[in-house]
């Protein structure tokens, strides 16, 4: 079975590319249906376009009330039958209704649940952290909040400025992403106490 992604976007899209890459190997499990963002001209749905996957775009602004964004969405997204949505560098918080009817996984340049937010890497910075890193983790209705499914440290350098140390978190991050969503396709997944998430492994020894 290869499992249905659909993937929201808000910019460059480095890590849908990652993702688009890995879905050309069949033994990977998933393949992106569609890619939907919430702002036209970006290079994520260039990405998307020139990979041959159906793109969307929903704006706030287009629609009366941020329920009614969220309706619309939840019906675009919908209409290609995920079994999983995937949150790449998507730039805004999903509603209620959406996050009712799909499991979504985000990815975070930060160490959650230190610097959650639109600007964690220039909040680590200004902090002054020495280590800081990336963070997989399903999404519920917080900011950034939802149970943690894997994180990667990435040292902060003296010369770092938030360009430089974005770019190097992005590179772990690319790689923890893809492995991360792979292994959730082909294996499944537990959550114990709400929280504690488990990524199945079919190789191991049931605990
Ligand atoms: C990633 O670092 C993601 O964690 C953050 O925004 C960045 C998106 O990068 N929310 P890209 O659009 O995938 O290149």
């Amino acid at each position: 079975m290869t499992a249905r992604l659909v993937v929201l976007v808000s910019g460059a899209g480095t890590n849908l590319q990652a993702l688009l890459e890995a879905c050309a190997d069949p033994a990977y499990g998933a393949q992106v249906v569609a890619v939907g963002a919430d702002r036209p001209d970006i290079a994520g749905l260039v990405r998307a376009e020139a990979a041959g996957v159906p793109t969307f775009v929903e704006q706030v602004r287009d629609h009366p009330t941020r329920e009614a964004w969220d309706e619309a969405l939840t019906g675009a997204v919908a209409a290609h039958r995920p079994d999983l949505v995937i949150s790449a560098g998507f730039m805004k918080i999903l509603g209620p209704r959406f996050l009712d009817r799909f499991t979504v996984v985000n990815t975070h340049p930060a160490l959650l649940p230190a610097f959650p937010g639109a600007h964690a890497v220039r909040d680590a910075l200004a902090y002054g952290v020495k280590v800081t890193g990336c963070t997989v983790h399903f999404v519920d209705s917080g900011v950034d909040t939802g149970p943690i499914i894997a994180q990667e440290a990435v040292p902060v350098r003296w010369h770092d400025d938030e360009d430089s140390l974005h770019e190097r978190i992005k590179e772990v991050e690319r790689r923890l992403f893809i492995d991360v969503v792979g292994r959730l396709v082909r294996n499944g997944w537990t959550v114990r106490d709400d929280r504690h998430v488990s990524m199945k492994c079919k190789t191991c020894k049931p605990e």
